[in-house]
Order: structure tokens, then sequence, then C-alpha cells
């Protein structure tokens, strides 16, 4: 890789700044003095110093977001903010959401930039459980629990994998508009999919309609609960762990 590029994943300047860093004579690898930006044989095991300080070179960042609502699932948008705005210690520029939630769906999101993982994450193929925290309006049984179970067809005609749907509880709230249903029910459902709005559109095709959504887990990973919707942390070695297993 060359230094210039290395040096600014590191999120240590632009490669213009670095460039001049670099000239001046301020960058040794191996110990040795490199006065070239266009130095192109520096490796992540190499030792380099830049400006008096050892770096160590991360080829891959993962970050876990408990993404807010309001915010989209984006790298980056000229209008609205994205979840890749929310990492301000970011060094790198070439962050991605690992999948897509809705701009109103709260909850956990993998930041990164290691496509390959994001791969296996995603594709259709691999079929990862995720979870969610759902309150949805009206009264929720164990026969809609059940058609969820058994694969729900959409009215488009889309054939849903099976999902869990456990129901957590039931409550009577006074609602201003007397259309409003007065019944929501809680309820924790996986699937193994992730189909546009797919848990909007499966409440829907049973008559209901999806108030507040939150994912808690995806694959291996469990949303941390400490982390306040907009905060984020590294990946521990055991979460990463876990993800590379997949
Ligand atoms: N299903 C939805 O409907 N929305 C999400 O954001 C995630 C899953």
């Amino acid at each position: 890789m060359r230094l210039d590029k290395y040096l600014a994943d590191m999120g240590l300047g632009t490669r213009s700044e670095i460039k001049k860093e670099i000239k001046a004579g301020h960058v040794t690898v191996n110990g040795e003095l490199i006065k070239d930006p266009g130095f192109n044989k520096v490796t992540s095991s190499d030792h380099v110093i830049y400006c008096g300080t050892e770096i160590s070179y991360e080829e891959f960042v993962y970050y876990m977001l408990n993404k807010p609502a309001g915010v989209i699932s984006a790298s980056e948008d000229p209008r609205e903010e994205t979840v890749v705005d929310l990492i301000d210690e970011r060094t790198r520029r070439d962050l991605f959401p690992c999948g897509r939630l809705d701009r109103d769906t709260e909850g956990l999101l993998l930041i990164t930039n290691d496509g390959g993982l994001a791969h296996r994450l995603l594709s259709p193929k691999h079929h990862v459980d995720k979870t969610y925290y759902a309150v949805v309006a009206g009264e929720i049984t164990e026969e809609d629990a059940d058609l969820f179970r058994e694969g729900l067809v959409l009215p488009d005609g889309l054939e849903c994998m099976p999902a869990e749907l456990v129901i957590v509880s039931q409550d009577e709230f006074d609602s201003p508009d007397p259309d409003d249903d007065t019944i929501s029910t809680e309820i924790l459902i996986t699937i193994r999919e992730g189909k546009f709005h797919q848990i909007k559109r499966m409440f829907e095709a049973i008559g209901s309609k999806v108030i507040y959504l939150k994912r808690l887990t995806m694959g291996p990973l469990t949303l941390d609960e400490n982390l306040e919707p907009g905060e984020y942390r590294r990946l521990t070695d055991t979460e990463l762990d876990s993800l590379m297993k997949l």
C-alpha cells in the first residue's frame, strides 16, 4: 500500500497534509526515513513512525451503533443526517452500514468498512437471524403467531420465511382519535431475511400497524443496552470472533 494512503486511512490528516510531513522527513518505516509520499511498499505489519508517534494499522473497523429514529441508513447524503455521520471518532472514509433500518426504526446497526463480512451477514443465502422488539396497534393473538411461524404470504405475493413471534404484553391506552385502536401489543419477532419494510409489511398483512420498532440482535450480536440512541462503541474481540465464524 502507498505510505500516504496508509497514514490517511488512520485519520492522521488529509493526503496533502500527510505528503508534506513525509517530504519534511517526519516519517520512518522499519527505522528507515522515507521522504517519498509515493513509497508503496508499506504493509500492515510494518513499523511506521509518523511525527514521533508509532502507528498501528487497522485494515477493518467495526462499530456497534444504537441507531436513533430520524437518521437514514446510508454512508453519506447531501441533505440528511446518516448513520455514518454519527461515528465522530471516524478515521476512515470507507465506512458503511451493514444493512438498513428504516428512518423511524431504532437499534442495532453494525458500521464497518469490511465488505466481506457485510456480504456474509446480508447475503440471502446465509439467513442470519434478526430479532426486533415492536409495539403494534391492536390485539395480536397466538393464531397470528402461528401464521408467522408457518410463513406469511404478503398481499403482493411475497412468501416470507417462517418467523418467530412472541407476544410480550398487551396494553390499553386512551387515544384522542376515536378511530384509533386503543389496544397495542408488545412483541418480539425474529426474522431470517431482510426484505424492504419487512416487519411493517408482515403486520399490515394481518391488519395491524407497527407503531415502534427496534432491532435487538443480528446474528451473534446483541445490542449493548448501555448504548443510548445515537451512541456507539467498537465491537469487542469476543463479538468480532463470533462474527468471523459466520
Ligand atoms: N423491518 C421493517 O419494516 N423495518 C425495519 O427497519 C427493519 C425491518
